[in-house]
């Protein structure tokens, strides 16, 4: 699930590979390894804890080899110690396996090579890959004339569950074989040299030039070529990808933290999302979407599909929709959709949100509606990710390279694009007041100078944290739309300062939580909905009046403030608002974990990418 880079050229691996996995350290992990050739045998260092410690490992200085595999690891099978790292050896030492992924029946593969007499040093379910290359290779077919490929073909033949594995050999010193299902890996290319990576950012500075892996494909990488095969290993061509994402654009640019460069990117991400498919006095344009009237005339439903982040995101886009389209729209968690057979058929139109468009619980939710002939569009930040290879239509956020595994501005881009999509239904459906459209396209096209203004005074978010940072639980409250963004600033201030927190529609608290309000417990309030503004604040009213200190934010005038702290946001249509008040919510969780000390861009037990079930 974690990070992949290799290299193969004429120059020294190891730069490149500690460079790449440096590069890579946002995806979240726990220990990190390289392994090279050198003098016709693999040298492996690897150990637990941050790709800096590998700088320090013995020898490390003296790996002169110009072809190596690297990795760091999101534990899956076995602990994080020295021995789980990857790069992971077969027992004669002659194969070297980096893997992302789960092998999820490596205890029959486990089993079945120890009565081939192979034993195992590590508890990871990826040492069956290294071990089954060699058997293979001494006991395989020859499938092809290239013996190293046909062996690691017939070794992943066996393998069930998910995999991007870069395989090393001193026996084929010239060659790198790659391999994947359902985990992403690219390849960059350069003239006399060629990069593997699980993401592209780890190859921004070298290459803009990306082929990227199919599922069930193998490439063979040289120095000076490559080449493709299908699952038959029957060998093919592959068109090439330009990247346009800058390497500039993956620095901090000055920030102490990626997280808060990404908050202050809000601004331009959203007038990148907005781009040219909306302009006052003019329909909303999709370039990358070609959906009929007739086509939206005659679905009955909507479903937006999504994890995380991504999920709240699709709550405010169902109210959206449902408001501007009238068309019944459901959000559900990917990992629940895709095992519990949802009632969806050719009248149904699946929307799946994802900033990496890597998370495999959405990709299979896709796939799922996909067999039962749904229209599937994905909504993701990453162009030719795996889930917009997958769906019908793909329309992308534009947001840049989002790197801190707390989702910011994916999250931001990903309210704003729905918006748009809804606007543009509506037009084609004729659903909604054309002057209503016009108002809220002026909105959207307000929203990045309003955020500016949210941002040039953080003062009174700080001084927030700076009261609150060492408690130990807190509750976020809202009604309607106000209740999607509380689901947000609560999971976000889960993430990055390990406080325990709740999110409730601020209804449905006396139903039972209120049970947990006791003197100073903070409870944080959004008050955004017009028609509701009174009920939340009655809610808000019964835990103070059970000792809660308050913190709200709110684009109201309220009555009878006896609130503790109010953060004022810029007043906006209401079905916008989650985009402005989320923005103090992101600034409250930064600002209580930098109080906390703790590392922001890299949480504890967190990867930016799921790519495992
Ligand atoms: C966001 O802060 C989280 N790290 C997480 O919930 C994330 O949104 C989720 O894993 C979905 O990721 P995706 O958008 O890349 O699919
Ligand atoms: N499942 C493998 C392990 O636990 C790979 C994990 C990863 O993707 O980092 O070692």
């Amino acid at each position: 699930m974690c990070g992949i880079v290799g290299y193969i050229g004429s120059k020294k691996a190891t730069p490149f590979l500690l460079e790449g996995l440096t590069c890579l350290e946002y995806r979240g992990y726990d220990s990190a390894g390289i392994a090279t050739i050198e003098d016709n045998k693999i040298e492996v260092k690897k150990d637990k804890g941050r790709v800096k410690n590998l700088y320090d490992l013995d020898g490390i200085d003296s790996l002169v080899g110009t072809v190596g595999i690297a990795h760091t690891r999101w534990a899956t099978h076995g602990k994080p110690s020295k021995d789980n790292s990857h790069p992971h050896l077969d027992n004669s030492g002659t194969f070297s396996v980096v893997h992302n992924g789960i092998i999820e029946n490596h205890n029959e593969l486990r089993n079945f090579l120890i009565s081939k007499g192979y034993s195992f040093a590590s508890q990871t379910d990826t040492e069956v890959i290294p071990n089954l290359i060699h058997y293979y290779f001494n006991n395989g077919e020859n499938i092809g004339d290239n013996k190293f490929l046909s062996a690691v073909k017939q070794a992943v033949s066996d393998l069930k569950g998910s995999y991007a594995i870069v395989v090393m050999s001193p026996l084929f010193k010239d060659e790198l074989i790659v391999a994947r299902k359902d985990s992403p890996l690219v390849i960059g290319t350069s003239n006399g040299e060629n990069f593997i990576a699980s993401d592209i950012p780890a190859l921004l500075s070298h290459s803009k030039n990306f082929y990227l892996l199919d599922d069930n494909e193998f490439a063979v990488v040289c120095k000076d070529k490559i080449k493709f095969y299908d699952i038959n290993l029957t060998e093919h061509r592959k068109g090439i990808k330009n990247i346009e994402w800058d390497a500039t654009e993956t620095g901090k640019n000055g920030f102490e933290d990626y997280m808060l460069k990404e908050i202050f990117e809000q601004p331009n991400s959203i007038r990148e999302t907005i781009g040219s498919r909306l302009k006052l006095g003019e329909n909303c344009y999709f370039d990358d979407l070609e959906i009929s009237e007739e086509f939206l005339h005659n679905i009955n439903q909507i479903y937006i599909v999504a994890c995380g982040t991504a999920m709240h995101a699709g709550l405010i886009g169902k109210t959206i929709l449902e408001n501007l389209c009238k068309i019944p729209t459901t959000v559900e968690i990917a990992s629940e959709f895709r095992y519990r057979n949802p009632l969806i058929d050719e009248k149904t139109l699946c929307i799946y949100i994802s900033q990496s468009g890597e998370t495999a619980d959405t990709i299979a939710a896709l796939k799922l509606a996909k067999s039962k002939g749904a229209t599937t569009i994905a909504i993701s930040n990453v162009i030719s990710s795996s889930i917009t290879r997958e769906a019908d239509y793909s329309i992308y956020t534009h947001a840049g390279p989002e790197i801190a595994v707390a989702s910011t501005k994916a999250y931001t881009s990903q309210v704003v694009l729905i918006a748009i999509l809804a606007i543009h239904f509506a037009e084609i459906l004729n659903s909604y007041e054309q002057e209503k459209l016009e108002a809220l396209k002026a909105d959207i096209l307000d929203l990045p100078s309003k955020i500016e203004n949210i941002l040039a005074d953080t003062s009174k978010i700080k001084n927030f944290a700076d009261k609150v940072y060492t408690e130990k639980d807190m509750f976020f409250l809202g009604r309607g739309i106000d209740y999607a963004v509380a689901l947000e600033g609560s999971l976000k201030l889960k993430e990055i300062s390990y406080i325990h927190s709740e999110a409730y529609a601020a209804g449905e608290l006396k139903h039972g939580p209120i049970a947990l309000i006791e003197n100073n417990v903070t409870v944080i309030g959004i008050i955004t909905e017009p028609d509701l503004v009174d009920k939340t604040c009655s809610n808000l009213q019964e835990v103070i009046t059970r000792g809660a200190k308050t913190l709200i934010v709110t684009n109201m005038q309220l009555e009878n403030n006896c609130f503790d702290f109010v953060i004022d946001i810029p007043e906006i249509n209401h079905l916008l608002s989650p985009i402005l008040s989320v923005v103090p919510l992101q600034l409250l969780s930064y600002y209580i974990s930098k109080n906390k000390g703790l590392d922001v861009d890299k949480p504890r037990n967190l990867a930016k990418s799921v790519t495992v079930e």
